[in-house]
């Protein structure tokens, strides 16, 4: 049971499919403020767990932080931060009283679940303009169904991306990925895909290419024929230069998001100066959404959509601001932190440490973020007050695009930042996460949370962005991104090389990601089956055994599927790990040599050992899944080579298509395995 309940004049953010009436009235949970700003609260149970939020910071159960949705760009997302990059305003409160709330502001709003007052929760925004849609339901499952099916069908990929990925941030020139298809190839590695990041555009300018690729379909196709897709970057931002298409285009049409007096926006970003199209405005959107043509027509099939907070090097604006700070600092002379001794006459000094702020803070403002509009059906409306649907309407763009080029295929589409509603048109990554042993165990616990709030296909930067990596960090990553439907490697410019192929006993890698196409029928049919009837393809355990109250607060293990449990192991230096089986299981790793160990272990606690080159799972008692022989690309799984693994007598409900084409369709293309 769904109710809505509506606040002021809210925008449309169309994150919602369904039409649903607004109810008079107060909600039945929870008190709220419509005055001077919105807020709502709810006092929680002692062992009331809460659930959602996405792509967020801290643990599956979200109690004890203060979490703010705000989509930024920050690659140093250490524990104490409270925006990531998307924005995912869905929550279920599970205890004493069962419910689901999602509130559909596009602007930046606070969840404060337990940090003020440990029993409180307390949403709360600037404007009191917003709709709240508050869902009962029998369990957290069912709440989270309606909420899935009341935002639509989350997005399908074609079947090639779920197999492994190769990315870093440098390659530039055919050599480079020719070298990185040969290091895979070579090694025998499998690999799908090689990611381009922004150096194969001339000067970072979308939709054009470096002068390196002169013929890029032979290029394309020359890669396609060794099994592997490549899939370039898109950033936001479009390049201020006279003579390149796109940008006058865009000026001519007034397709660029506006200040005030009517002028285009300037932002700084990777490639100096550019304009934001609006893709708020549906002609923009329209026009750059078909710019994606110019890659499709070359024969790629897939593309990230980067930047698109939209993050902000500086402004025109900023950055004038701060230049005057330095003169005033340099006139006055003083050298001291705070300003506070008088280094001249003037009345206020500036001190190191506040140019210091003034420049550190120029990336990604506030004030930034004020001086732009967007063009929604001729009403203009400043950016901040619909900044968290940017990420949301740049991949529509291209989706709404996609279904123009070819309405039967499916294209690869992945997003940094995200509003739900995103998720029918793309996936996403988790932005610039660091080769830290504790962003190994984050990007397990946002599994779950992006799941119920429509994100399937999703993944991290496996064995971490920024940083340097380290074999074994990279090893376990890679054991957990076999389960990610995004699987994907990749790493900043400046940082240790981290192909798969740059580490001693390569074997090791082979066999780690060989486990993900062995996997995949398994992965990629349980994907489908999520997809197609509003499920989850990560859970956590409270949701298939909640009636076990150990179960409820296991947050470092994850159901997946209707048949495994999965328990990574994420510790520097470990052995194995302790885990919690809330019933029989049997524990299975896929060892080094190519066999599959097996055992079967009790309810109850357990430490197993995992070596770096072995990948468990649990496979749930009573329950079998198909596992095929390695491959070195998607297209070459051998459905014919399929044996079961499990408990015998069982059977495994099999999804399966040609991953091409949208015929989806849960009864035509499942078919039943018997162990
Ligand atoms: C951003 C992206 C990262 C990419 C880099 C250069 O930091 O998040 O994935 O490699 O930009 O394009």
């Amino acid at each position: 049971m769904i109710r809505k309940y509506t606040y002021g004049t809210p925008f449309n953010t169309e994150a919602v499919v369904t039409d649903i009436p607004s109810e008079h009235g107060a909600p039945a949970y929870g008190t709220v403020s419509a005055r001077q700003g919105f807020s709502f609260t709810y006092v929680m149970e002692k062992d009331d767990i809460v659930y959602g939020l996405g792509e967020a910071n801290r643990g599956i159960n979200k109690r004890g932080w203060c979490y703010i949705s705000d989509c930024t760009d920050d690659p140093n997302h250490t524990e104490d931060k409270r925006s990531l990059y998307g924005a995912h305003n869905f929550i279920v409160i599970s205890g004493n009283e069962t419910f689901g709330l999602f509130f559909d502001y596009p602007a930046k709003i606070t969840f404060d679940i337990g940090y003020t007052r440990m029993d409180t929760l307390t949403v709360s925004c600037e404007d009191s303009d917003l709709d709240l849609y508050v869902i009962d339901g029998d369990s957290p499952y069912d709440i989270v169904k309606q909420f899935r099916c009341m935002t639509g069908r989350s997005y399908v990929p074609p079947k090639f991306a779920f197999g492994f990925g190769q990315s870093r941030w440098g390659y530039k020139t055919k050599e480079d990925f020719e070298k990185v298809a040969q290091g895979y190839r070579e090694n025998h590695i499998p690999l799908d895909m090689i990611y381009m990041d922004i150096d194969y555009m001339d000067a970072y300018k979308d939709f054009t290419l470096n002068r390196d690729f002169d013929d890029f379909p032979a290029f394309v196709q020359e890669m396609k024929d060794q099994g592997i897709r490549l899939i370039p970057i898109i950033d936001a931002g479009v390049k201020i230069e006279d003579g390149y298409d796109v940008y006058e285009e865009g000026v001519k049409n007034r397709y660029f998001c506006q200040r005030e007096d009517g002028s285009d926006f300037v932002a700084a970003v990777w490639p100096g100066d550019t304009h934001f199209p609006d893709v708020q405005n549906p002609e923009a959107r329209k026009w750059f959404g078909d710019k994606y043509r110019f890659l499709t027509d070359q024969g790629i099939e897939g593309f990230w959509n980067d930047m698109n907070e939209p993050a902000i090097f500086y402004s025109k604006e900023g950055l004038e601001e701060a230049k005057e700070m330095a003169e005033k600092f340099a006139r006055t002379g003083t050298s001291n932190w705070d300003g506070s001794e008088k280094g001249s006459d003037e009345t206020e000094d500036i001190g190191v440490w506040q140019l210091g702020d003034k420049l550190g803070s120029l990336a990604n403002s506030p004030e930034d973020y004020q001086r732009f509009y967007h063009n929604v059906n001729g009403e203009m409306i400043r950016h901040d007050k619909v900044h968290n649907l940017y990420g949301f309407n740049m991949t529509r763009a291209a989706g709404e695009a996609f279904e123009r080029i070819d309405p039967d295929r499916r294209f690869l589409m992945f997003s940094r930042s995200s509003y739900v509603g995103m998720h029918r048109y793309g996936g996403i990554w988790m932005g610039d996460n660091r080769s830290w042993w504790q962003h190994l165990l984050l990007s397990l616990k946002m599994l779950p949370s992006l799941n119920m709030c429509g994100f399937l296909y999703i993944g991290a930067d496996l064995g971490g962005f920024g940083s340097d990596t380290t074999r074994d960090l990279l090893l376990r990553f890679l054991a957990l991104g076999v389960f990610t439907p995004l699987m994907r490697n990749h790493s900043a410019l400046g940082t240790r090389e981290q192909e798969c192929y740059q580490f001693e006993d390569i074997e090791d890698f082979r066999h780690v990601i060989g486990v993900r196409y062995r996997l995949l029928p398994y992965l990629y049919s349980e994907y489908m089956k999520a997809a197609l009837s509003g499920g989850l393809y990560f859970r956590p355990l409270a949701f298939d055994y909640p009636e076990d109250p150990m179960a409820k607060r296991i947050e470092d293990q994850l159901m997946l599927g209707g048949e495994i449990m999965i328990a990574p192991v994420y510790e520097q230096n470990a052995k194995g790990r302790y885990v919690y089986l809330p019933e029989e299981m049997k524990f299975i790793k896929f060892m080094p040599d190519g066999t599959i160990s097996e055992e079967i272990l009790g309810k109850g606690i357990h430490y197993v050992e995992i070596a770096l080159n072995e990948v468990p799972l649990f496979i749930r008692a009573g329950k079998c899944i198909p596992v095929a022989d390695p491959a070195e690309c998607v297209d070459k799984i051998d459905m014919g080579t399929i044996r079961m693994l499990g408990y015998e007598g069982a059977e495994y409900l099999l999804y399966d298509d040609d991953g091409v084409h949208k015929d989806y369709n849960l009864d035509r293309n499942c078919r039943v395995l018997q162990y």
